[in-house]
């Protein structure tokens, strides 16, 4: 019963031992060593390169490193009918919703104007606008979408979320469809990206969506970089319409040195940090998955591979 880890984003060694502390049975191997390819029974991966998961005739299931699936199904030589399972992490979702917080607590307080003046030595006082003056609007509503959304109504925000399909909760307003994603847009003072990509949200923050944003709207992109097209979203600011963006994710990662969006002075840019997995808090479910594979039960967090996510 062994473990094949693929990733250079994630620290082996970490994973080894909080997976050893918890299982010191389980076999841990680090590509491109898979050990004896008939005893790995699970590949924990993060961006793996393409074919690296042939050959690994009891493979019973693909994790992956991180909340998002879309760089599994990059690959187009995956091996067939192997189970495919998210990161549902209590510590990963924890860190998604302070950060997205921090974000729109920044805009609604207008640190980016504050922080503006101070550098001109101005004492000017911006008063806070009230709390209803900054609707929120969430695009995904998994896990994350709803840990953020929960917190933000508690802060006192109004918040709305939409989904490719029907849902309802609690005090978020709910929308989804096409029509929806209008109306959703139309009400967000802050927008806050955490979909799922996938062929139909790929691209979906578009010059047509920034003009359905309100005048002076905000964007926050923690999902991928591939929802937003980027050129748009610096007219939409450059124009005027939009009063700026956090983004923590992008097109090409690292972000290229003589990207416009590094200076921007309306655009915040973190490297892909919004949250990052933490080995000894999701380790436990790592191999609770392995034990279910193992006894031939259904893995937790599954994805829908005719979905996507
Ligand atoms: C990070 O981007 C993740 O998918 O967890």
């Amino acid at each position: 019963m062994s473990i094949l880890f693929i990733s250079k984003a994630d620290n082996p060694t970490e994973w080894q031992q909080a997976l050893a502390s918890l299982d010191p049975e389980i076999g841990f191997q680090v590509w491109p060593d898979s050990g004896k390819p008939e005893d790995i029974e699970v590949a924990l991966v993060w961006k793996h390169p393409p074919g690296a998961l042939l050959g690994l005739p009891n493979l019973k299931l693909i994790q992956s490193l991180g909340a998002g699936v879309d760089h599994i199904f990059m690959d187009p030589r995956l091996p067939k009918n192997v189970p495919i399972a998210r990161l549902v992490d209590a510590e990963l979702t924890r860190q998604m919703v302070e950060y997205v917080t921090l974000a729109v607590l920044s805009r609604h307080r207008r640190l980016d104007l504050i922080r503006g003046a101070q550098l001109l030595r101005d004492w000017q006082v911006i008063p806070p606008v009230p709390i209803s003056c900054s609707r929120v609007g969430i695009l995904g509503f998994g896990e994350i979408g709803r840990a953020t959304g929960n917190t933000l109504v508690n802060l006192g925000f109004k918040v709305a979320s939409w989904t490719r399909t029907p849902h309802t909760v609690g005090a978020v307003a709910s929308y989804h469809g096409s029509e929806g994603f209008t109306s959703l847009l139309q009400k967000s003072d802050i927008l806050i990206c955490l979909l799922p990509l996938i062929a139909k949200t790929r691209g979906l923050l578009n010059a047509e969506a920034f003009a359905t944003l309100p005048t002076d709207a905000y964007v926050i992109n923690v999902a991928r970089g591939a929802h937003l097209i980027e050129q748009d979203l610096l007219a939409a600011i450059d124009n005027g319409h939009l009063s700026g963006a956090w983004l923590d994710v992008f097109d090409a990662e690292p972000l290229p040195s003589n990207h416009p969006f590094w200076a921007h002075p309306k655009i915040v840019v973190t490297p892909h940090l919004a949250g990052l997995t933490v080995a000894s808090s999701a380790a436990s479910q790592v191999i609770h998955n392995l034990r279910l594979v193992h006894i031939g039960k259904t893995p937790q967090n599954l994805v829908d591979p005719t979905v996507g996510y």
